[in-house]
């Protein structure tokens, strides 16, 4: 078989899977390519594939999420329930390892990291796993626009079912950061312990992001423990990245430090 047409079937074998057919196909195929590169066994190829994209995606995620029933549970709370809206939407936060690590802060989270440019206007999330979830606590203008992005489909079409309910000027979208960054203007990009991911897909894509965005403001965040719970210096290790990332550049850079998680707010 030519090569093409060889890890198209490789590709047809790793989305064989529901799991991995979920994800955006641009992702599924860059990685099958850089896996069949590796190895010849055809086994090994599609292990190897659906290892690295569950690192990438399922691994932050709780298993099954029942997205039509999360769905209903924030349609049934009743209008200003803002009580209601904010316990629904931190059950449902506990289901992605990132958001539920930010849990503790969230009240002081985005007000503090942000309190510079709010209110904002305009956010484009990406990588944005639940975070959308967050809206209730950030300093959004009253009249705020949200794009958000990701690439595990379910989770897209739930949160734009999610911005309809609650009649937000929002946009979701299946969108792979390592195969196109956005060029719309916004006030202000959420980049939320993303970047690391992004250096485990392509060395240097952060910079390229970082660079290639057109917003006014970046808020790039590093967690500073792993999946597994352990900090082994990744304060240090990410510290170090960021620097490198940013040095040279005639860019604002301020600093916030939360337990679990150090945010840099960029102003371009
Ligand atoms: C560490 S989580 C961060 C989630 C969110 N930003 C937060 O901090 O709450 C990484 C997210 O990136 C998404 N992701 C992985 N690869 C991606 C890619 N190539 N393009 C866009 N999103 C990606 C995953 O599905 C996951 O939701």
């Amino acid at each position: 078989m030519p090569e093409k047409e060889e890890d198209q079937a490789m590709i047809d074998q790793v989305t064989r899977s529901a799991k991995y057919a979920q994800l955006a196909g641009t992702l599924v195929s860059r990685i099958t390519h850089e896996e069949a590169k590796k190895y010849k066994r055809k086994q090994d190829i599609i292990q190897s594939t659906r290892t690295r994209l569950h690192q990438l995606t399922g691994a932050y995620l709780a298993p099954k999420i029942d997205y039509t029933q999360w769905l209903h549970n924030f349609k049934s709370l009743s209008l200003n329930d803002e009580l209601g809206l904010k316990a629904t939407s931190l059950s449902m936060m506990r289901l992605h390892a990132s958001t539920y690590e930010r849990i503790e802060v969230l009240p002081t989270f985005f007000q503090t990291s942000l309190a510079p440019i709010s209110p904002v206007k305009s956010v484009l999330d990406l990588a944005c796993g639940l975070n959308p979830l967050s809206i209730p606590w950030m300093p959004l203008a009253d009249a705020f626009t949200y794009f958000a992005s990701d690439v595990v489909a379910p989770l897209v079409n739930f949160l734009a079912h999610y911005f309809e309910l609650f009649a937000y000027n929002a946009k979701a979208s299946i969108l792979d950061l390592s195969y196109c960054i956005p060029s719309q203007p916004v006030q202000l990009a959420l980049l939320m312990k993303t970047l690391p991911l992004m250096e485990q897909i392509e060395h240097g894509l952060s910079q390229k992001i970082i660079e290639n965005l057109n917003a006014e403001h970046i808020l790039a965040t590093y967690p500073l423990r792993s999946l597994g719970g352990r900090k082994k210096g990744m304060e240090e290790t990410y510290r170090s990245q960021f620097d490198q990332l940013v040095a040279g550049r005639a860019w604002k850079i301020q600093e916030f430090s939360f337990p679990n998680e150090v945010a840099y707010l960029i102003t371009k």
